[in-house]
């Protein structure tokens, strides 16, 4: 991320108003002191979007985001922090700072644009190659697999000539030095040697959000190994932070949802065939990276793999990504030995849509997982189905939701949905919940408590929070939000900075960590002594800490063995009396 000294965005924030910018997106219209309109970025019919002038902050109460002006823009317009803020300075007339004080930063940008040229010059060269004599082979392979023309210029495929130094030498044409060429992925060097990474394949060009082609992938044209090579990361390509096909993607319309599939072909061709929302993961499993670049875009996902084992274990891992990233996500599983692209060759766009339709949430997709483990026709099986669901229902929230899912529960084991969804309270905090679940569930507990409290106040009142800084530290936050929040704090005051709520924004990076800063800064937190506040929340929230950590050791203790349990006890006792002590003093 770039890095603008505090004072110069403090001048950006200044001049760029944040009710102006927000007020050429949508009407705003003054209620109560704060500016009211229909939120840019869900559909609704009554405004729940406020912004703050005096804060200069936006949350809006229907889709529970929210930040600055910067952040404003990042969401509307898709844009980095660097790039939204390049952008408002542009708006206003604020000259960009020199970044004198970053040359490194100014070299990895310089370098990144470098590699991202001689990307160019080799998508333009190897598609052309496809297209000349020279590509008749491949072009005739793509044919074959049911790419057509159109595909072929929309994904901007094409084909390495099988020589050793093609590339190699167009770049050293173009005036790129051998130092220069190496370091962009394009070629290899081995034993003194260099030559062209990818000789004899079909390539299929990785392009980011910013339709620069950063990367390759390249395929054999027959069943020689390996089948795909893929460009080793550069200062311009990480594989776990790009998606195949975002680019496409992203410059939809409107995007209902998205499919993620696992192969370039399987992207390729669904889109020729239609499903024009497909992007794939770079050659490793989905990452946490990638789940919160897909977010940018939509919110709803579908997972289709290839109808193999492999596929079903990738499914269960993307599963987990996604959803701890908050995404909302249906499974889509073809037969045996099918992946995307031979399924929507065999069936159609028609056949695709059946299976988006019948697709199950993560939950019903899990219980199916679990229902194939037993013999639903003996008595043990139904059991042994009936505990193991119980504990799939317990990730649930909603209770209604909770007690949909236990009917059909009920209905294929024959015990109540009474004794399904008790089933569920007793092992739910066991081993059945994986840490995505947990995270949820602090999420929604600790979301009032006095963790929220302590820094709505902090941020009202920097200067109190500044006095009492240092008496608590981060691992009184058990949400990672609010950890991140208050290292932003501390780390501002400790530099004597005392941030406004606009600046606070600008230095967390996570988009979620922003959402909820946003809306502990919309709290009303007017308190009669902040300092006294501050110091009672920081005394309960080590009271919680405690109780959080005799949870922990109660749980521990079922099933230790016996002389761990004593020292489990012994710990017990300690946290006990430190707890009782607190209650009278
Ligand atoms: N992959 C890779 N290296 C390999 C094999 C696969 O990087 N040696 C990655 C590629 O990104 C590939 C994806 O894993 O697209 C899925 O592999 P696979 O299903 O084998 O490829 P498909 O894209 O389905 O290709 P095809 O249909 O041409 O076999
Ligand atoms: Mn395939």
């Amino acid at each position: 991320m770039a890095r603008f000294s505090d004072v110069w965005l403090s001048e950006l924030y200044t001049k760029s108003d944040i009710v102006d910018v927000i007020s050429e997106y949508t009407t705003l219209n003054e209620r109560g002191g704060n500016y009211w309109g229909l939120c840019p970025f869900h559909h609704e019919k009554t405004p729940s979007f406020s912004v703050n002038r005096e804060k200069q902050l936006y949350y809006c109460f229907g889709c529970k985001q929210g930040g600055n002006v910067a952040n404003f823009i990042m969401k509307i317009e898709n844009l980095t922090f660097g790039e939204s803020v390049e952008l408002l300075a542009r708006r206003c007339g604020l000259p960009m700072p020199q970044m004198i004080d970053d040359k490194q930063y100014r070299q990895v940008k310089e370098k990144k644009q470098q590699i991202a040229a001689m990307h160019k010059l080799a998508a333009r060269f190897y598609h052309d190659t496809l297209m000349a004599p020279e590509g008749k082979t491949a072009l005739g392979y793509l044919k074959r697999r049911g790419i057509g023309e159109d595909a072929i210029k929309r994904f901007g495929l094409g084909y390495s000539p099988d020589k050793w130094d093609s590339v190699a030498s167009l770049l050293a044409k173009n005036g790129y030095s051998a130092a220069q060429i190496n370091e962009s992925g394009l070629v290899t060097a081995k034993n003194d040697k260099v030559f062209d990474t990818f000789r004899n394949r079909v390539m299929f060009p990785i392009i980011n959000v910013f339709g620069e082609v950063i990367a390759f992938g390249g395929r054999v044209l027959d069943d020689s190994t390996p089948k795909y090579l893929n460009t080793r990361e550069t200062t311009l390509f990480n594989k776990r932070r790009n998606l195949y096909g975002i680019d496409l993607l992203r410059r939809q319309r409107s995007i209902k949802s998205a499919v993620i599939v696992e192969g370039y072909m399987d992207v390729v061709s669904m889109y020729a065939h239609g499903v024009k929302s497909v992007v794939a993961s770079l050659g490793t499993a989905l990452t946490k990276e990638q789940a919160v670049l897909l977010k940018r875009y939509t919110n709803d996902v579908f997972i289709a793999y290839d109808g193999d084992e492999a596929g079903e274990i990738a499914t269960g891992k993307a599963m987990d990504i996604l959803e701890a990233e908050g995404l909302s996500v249906r499974v889509i599983r073809f037969d045996e030995g099918l992946d995307p692209d031979d399924f929507i060759r065999k069936f159609g766009m028609a056949g695709f849509a059946k299976k988006v339709k019948a697709a199950p949430t993560t939950i019903g997709y899990r219980l199916e997982m679990k229902k194939h483990e037993f013999l639903l026709d003996t008595e043990d099986g139904r059991e042994g189905y009936a505990i193991e669901a119980a504990k799939v229902i317990a990730r649930i929230d909603s209770p209604i939701r909770r007690e949909r899912y236990a009917e059909s529960v009920a209905d294929q084991t024959g015990y109540s949905v009474a004794s399904i969804l008790s089933q569920m309270h007793k092992k739910n905090s066991n081993e059945n919940t994986n840490a995505n679940y947990r995270y949820n569930k602090t999420e929604k507990t600790a979301a009032d408590g006095s963790q929220s409290a302590f820094l709505a106040c902090a941020m009202a009142d920097v200067r109190r929070f500044a006095d009492v800084a240092d008496d608590i530290s981060a691992e009184e936050f058990p949400l990672k939000s609010h950890k991140n929040l208050f290292s932003a704090l501390y780390d501002s005051v400790k530099r004597g900075i005392q941030p406004t709520n606009a600046e606070l924004l600008s230095q967390l990076e996570d988009e979620a960590d922003r959402n909820e800063a946003a809306r502990l800064m919309g709290i009303k937190a007017a308190v009669d002594n902040p300092l006294v506040f501050l110091k009672d929340c920081i005394e309960k929230m080590r009271v919680e800490r405690r109780e959080r950590e005799r949870e922990a050791l109660k749980e521990a203790l079922r099933g230790a063995p016996v002389d761990e349990q004593r020292k489990l006890l012994a710990e017990i006792g300690e946290i006990d009396k430190e707890l009782n002590q607190k209650r009278f003093e």
